[in-house]
């Protein structure tokens, strides 16, 4: 089963919208969910009145505070989401990181997902590559820092998603390649098979979270040999998100 998450990030700017939105979405699913399982990653301040009337629409979150004091004004945390229904939750995406999140930070956050029995969807990637290959080292930090303290159990409720920073949003340099996403799905169940066995590593979905469109998004799964897709902007756009689900359901 293919798996696509939609991360709305910090839109739409009104609740009736995000209601709406959340409606086409569903709609979305109820078509395709013979052969994808779609997780919609709403604004955290959504979750309550998207799981009332988006019943069957399964939710996530795009973040979590490792804070489980109840003194942390402004904060949400693991249990908070749980009560919330949010079964998924995005961590160290790089839209985050860019705010100063450490992988020490993301990996608290990922072992209080767990503890709440929240599906961490992991986001790695590198913000430029080189020639040479150093920018690798950098994902290896990412995942081995993340999955140094999960207990093994927990590894079969976990998602990764390789996110080539440089390949992400409007003002991203230029579209990665299939080719490009299938070495990284590569290298990241080598680590994985590295720090566990090979078992877990082919059982845990990696998805490509760089920039898509309804045209490209199907050679990221095909020949890129992703798991699924995290996707940003087009799944905002039902008529566009409709039919990227639509391709990669029929893959
Ligand atoms: P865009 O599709 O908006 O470029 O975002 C990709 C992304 O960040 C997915 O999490």
């Amino acid at each position: 089963m293919k798996i696509l998450v939609a991360n709305w990030k910090m839109a739409p700017s009104t609740p009736k919208a995000a209601l709406a939105l959340a409606k086409s979405t569903m709609a979305i699913t109820k078509q395709t969910k013979k052969s994808l399982s779609v997780i919609a990653c709403v604004p955290s301040v959504y979750l309550a009145s998207v799981a009332v009337s988006a019943k069957s629409l399964v939710l996530g979150a795009q973040n979590v505070s490792t804070a489980t004091d109840v003194a942390s004004t402004g904060q949400i945390s693991a249990a908070i989401l749980k009560a919330l229904k949010a079964e998924h939750c995005i961590i160290g995406h790089s839209e985050s990181r860019a705010t100063g999140e450490t992988n020490e930070l993301i990996r608290e956050k990922l072992d209080r997902l767990v503890d709440q029995k929240i599906t961490p969807i992991l986001c790695v990637g590198e913000r430029e590559r080189d020639n040479q290959g150093w920018y690798l080292s950098g994902i290896k930090d990412q995942v081995e820092s993340a999955l140094s303290s999960i207990p093994k159990a927990a590894l079969k409720r976990i998602m990764i998603a390789y996110e080539p920073v440089w390949a992400i949003g409007a003002k991203a340099e230029r579209e990665a390649t299939p080719v490009e996403c299938r070495e990284m799905v590569m290298y990241i169940r080598r680590l994985i098979t590295d720090m566990f066995d090979e078992k877990t590593a082919r059982s845990i979905p990696i998805l490509y979270g760089g920039s898509v469109s309804e045209d490209n998004a199907a050679a990221f799964v095909t020949d890129g040999e992703a798991s699924g897709l995290l996707v940003g902007r087009v799944s905002l756009d039902p008529k566009r998100f409709g039919k990227l689900a639509t391709r990669i359901s029929t893959i």
